[in-house]
């Protein structure tokens, strides 16, 4: 069965970016002059999603909005002449069908997939988290898609991360299938201690609905939070999981120096802005370097 669907969990409560998150949500923040969320929506469409379904909460109206639209500024520019900007913000209502419903109370991960049961049904679909983004060209979704397809099994994605940063993310172990593919044996939630793997959960799965029953039984884990991984660590002993170390990089923009990280790549990419930030950038460094 196709990938056709797709959940963005936007609902958590993005303590990371307090106090600039208290009341505007984190997936909102731009990178460039896009917020992080377009750039998901954008990718599960570029990889052939249909049907979104974004999880929303307390504080995240202004999510909710930006996909729809606003007559008002439409009007203005209609009127004053300025088409340019009336075709960029009415870019984001017509990207893809885009839903939106309410995790009653921030519990976790696995509690907002859990409240898009009904909507994904029984058909396997995509979960893009709403905080790490990724350039289109290189659709990490669409590589899971290309496996998913190929194996018939719910995939995740992967990416090696440094020793000391282990403890901030999912790490998987596994044994090698391909040159990218493994399949898992063991998923550990931001370990404590040493793990014989630097293999960190990136933010984008392809999941079947045999995970909402798991989802359903899953007690709270690390952090008092309802845990994905948690739940899958328990599909693998049901069935095949595997995990994909996809080509290109997930930038976290949900904490502030990955968020740093980000702005300062894209806009490096940027060919409006990249000179005189690379000029800026360059002259800043030798200025510290001076000093030091
Ligand atoms: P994170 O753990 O990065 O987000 O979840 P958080 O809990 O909002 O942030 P911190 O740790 O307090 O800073 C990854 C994604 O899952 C969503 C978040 O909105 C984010 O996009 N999420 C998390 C939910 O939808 N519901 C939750 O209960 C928790």
């Amino acid at each position: 069965m196709k990938v056709r669907k797709a959940v963005i969990p936007a609902a958590g409560l993005g303590t990371r970016f307090l106090p600039f998150s208290k009341t505007v949500p984190k997936e909102m923040l731009p990178v460039l002059n896009k917020p992080a969320i377009q750039y998901i929506v954008e990718e599960a469409v570029a990889s052939g999603i249909e049907e979104i379904i974004i999880i929303t909460g307390k504080n995240k109206r202004s999510i909710e909005d930006y996909f729809y639209n606003n007559a008002e500024l439409e009007l203005h520019l209609q009127s004053s002449g300025k088409l340019d900007m009336l075709k960029m913000i009415h870019q984001p209502t017509t990207l893809a069908n885009i839903h939106f419903v309410r995790q009653k109370t921030a519990l976790g991960l696995g509690d907002a997939i859990l409240t898009a049961r009904s909507f994904i049904g029984n058909e396997p679909f995509a979960v893009l988290l709403g905080d790490m983004i990724m350039e289109k060209s290189l659709s990490c979704l669409n590589q899971l898609i290309n496996v998913y397809n190929e194996y018939k099994a719910p995939v995740i994605a992967v990416e090696q991360v440094p020793d000391l940063e282990i403890g901030n993310y999912g790490i998987v172990l596994g044994e090698k299938k391909g040159e990218r593919l493994y399949r898992i044996h063991r998923l550990v939630e931001k370990p404590k201690t040493e793990l014989p793997s630097r293999m960190a959960i990136m933010g984008r799965y392809i999941l079947e609905p045999d995970i909402f029953d798991i989802l359903n039984d899953t007690k709270p884990g690390v952090g008092g939070e309802v845990q994905l991984t948690d739940a899958l660590q328990t599909l693998t002993s049901k069935r095949s999981l595997y995990a994909y170390q996809h080509e290109g990089k997930l930038y976290d923009v949900g904490n502030y120096l990955g968020y740093l990280i980000a702005s300062i790549e894209w806009s490096l990419k940027n060919e409006d802005i990249r000179d005189s930030l690379y000029i800026f950038l360059k002259k800043l460094i030798a200025d510290i370097e001076e000093k030091n």
